[in-house]
């Protein structure tokens, strides 16, 4: 594989099946109907600003560098709407459930970010390893120390993604080398961070408290104060993920009508709010989501691998409330959308429901753009989007190539190539039309 470092400024034809979305499809719909825009053996072309300038069947003129990816499934690059930097460490640690995977693997792994050098090599790493799993933009938990975040944003902006990250907010029931040491100190660094990165760019400052059990009730406060401020900062934390964590809030905050109650009265409950998982909500708590405009980032592979438990991804649709999938590794055990997509399907089955390719893929790329506000900016081919574009191989290997064979209609290949597919598809990835990984040939 090969990270591309070059830069281009020349008009781009990318020939493929194009395959985006204008709109969310209907939960349930297979049929490609006005949602789904699939576009076999078209050309999309990305102009010299990087900026998608049109779709089309003719091949374009000489003005245009034309790329023959015929054969291929080109899609808007993932939004991985919820996944932790310094985790890559602990991926697919054996036995615990969310509590104790954080004091024995998780923590432990944050700690060495205190360190400028790891917290550099960290983030470049983690936003290559997205690149190569066809994952162009993201929301990121970094740690609480300031310099990881510092090393997030200047790493995504050396490679011209769309990154959502901020500083994590703890100040109590974690390892004394994890906690912020007051308040004020908090407030400092967040306060630093977004006057140097919010807004700079393609890059975005999230409100990070990391879940109600590490906040004071003043820390939460102010992480409040932070996004009644300026309405443009997002917030990213935990929520009901777990029942144990769940009966924790409830004796930590006894006063709070539910776990996501905590959040609500200190008004980190908003539009640029995204929830990690939410499996254990109730009726009153799914509402005020709808109400609030914030988006549960539905952590499939993590739910699963931790034992926390199965999203009901129809309550919450019924609720109104904006779905997104998220790898959250390392309590997922892979950074591939596809595999996630695949174990949401499944955790959707275990509730005797089933998650079509569409609603899968318009989750993870137009749906996650639209939940967070950016659907002007990229999960989708509409001109004038920067061009977040991948190149995936349909079938790989003897057993997808047969299973290619006999597929019946276009949901049914999709739901196949997603279902069979992974990171070693991925062909290349252009970062607002910039290329920026390549599989190479060995
Ligand atoms: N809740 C609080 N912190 C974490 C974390 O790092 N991962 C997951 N999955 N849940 C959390
Ligand atoms: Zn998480």
């Amino acid at each position: 594989m090969t990270i591309l470092t070059n830069n281009s400024s020349q008009r781009l034809a990318l020939r493929g099946d194009l395959l985006d979305f204008t709109a969310a499809p209907a939960w349930g719909e297979l049929e490609p109907g006005g949602a789904v825009r699939f576009q076999p053996d078209h050309w999309l072309l990305i102009d010299e600003t990087g900026r998608i300038a049109g779709t089309q069947a003719e091949v374009p003129d000489a003005s245009w560098q034309q790329i023959d990816h015929s054969g291929h499934l080109i899609l808007p690059g993932f939004i991985d709407t919820h996944v932790h930097c310094p985790q890559l460490d602990v991926i697919a640690s054996y036995g615990a459930e969310l509590l104790d995977w954080l004091n024995t693997y998780t923590f432990p792994a944050e700690c060495r970010y205190a360190d400028p050098a790891v917290a550099q090599l960290g983030a470049e790493r983690f936003l290559d390893a997205l690149l190569a799993h066809g994952t162009t933009a993201a929301v990121v938990f970094a740690t609480v120390h300031k310099v990881s975040a510092e090393a997030l944003f200047e790493a995504a902006e050396a490679r011209g993604m769309r990154l959502i990250t901020g500083k994590v907010l703890m100040d109590r029931n974690a390892p004394a080398a994890l906690l912020d040491p007051d308040v004020a100190s908090a407030e400092r660094d967040c306060v630093d961070l977004i006057s140097r990165w919010h807004g700079r760019g393609r890059l975005s400052y999230a409100v990070t408290p990391r879940f109600a059990p590490t906040s004071s009730p003043a820390q939460l406060a102010m992480a409040g104060a932070l996004c009644r401020a300026d309405a443009s900062l997002y917030m990213q934390t935990h929520v009901a993920e777990n029942r144990a964590e769940v009966a924790w809030v409830s004796e930590l905050f006894p006063d709070a009508r539910s776990y996501l109650d905590v959040y609500a009265r200190e008004g980190l409950l908003h539009p640029r709010a995204v929830l990690a998982h939410g499996v254990w909500l109730d009726d009153a708590d799914r509402a005020a989501i709808a109400a609030s405009g914030a988006q549960i980032a539905f952590s499939p592979s993590s739910n699963l691998f931790l034992g926390s438990g199965l999203f009901d991804w129809v309550a919450a649709a019924q609720a109104g409330v904006a779905v997104s999938v998220a790898s959250d590794v390392g309590g997922g055990t892979s950074l591939s959308m596809q595999r996630n997509l695949l174990d949401g399907y499944k955790v959707q089955a275990l509730a005797g429901q089933r998650m079509s390719a569409w609603a899968g893929l318009y989750a993870a790329t137009r749906g996650a753009a639209a939940a967070l506000g950016l659907a002007g900016e990229m999960g989708h081919f509409g001109v004038g989007t920067l061009a977040d574009v991948c190149v995936w191989d349909w079938a790989l290997g003897p057993v997808a190539k047969a299973r290619a064979e006999v597929v019946r209609g276009l949901h049914e290949r999709v739901f196949a190539w997603m279902g069979l597919s992974d990171e070693r598809n991925l062909h290349s990835a252009y970062v607002a039309g910039v290329p920026k990984f390549s599989r190479s040939s060995s």
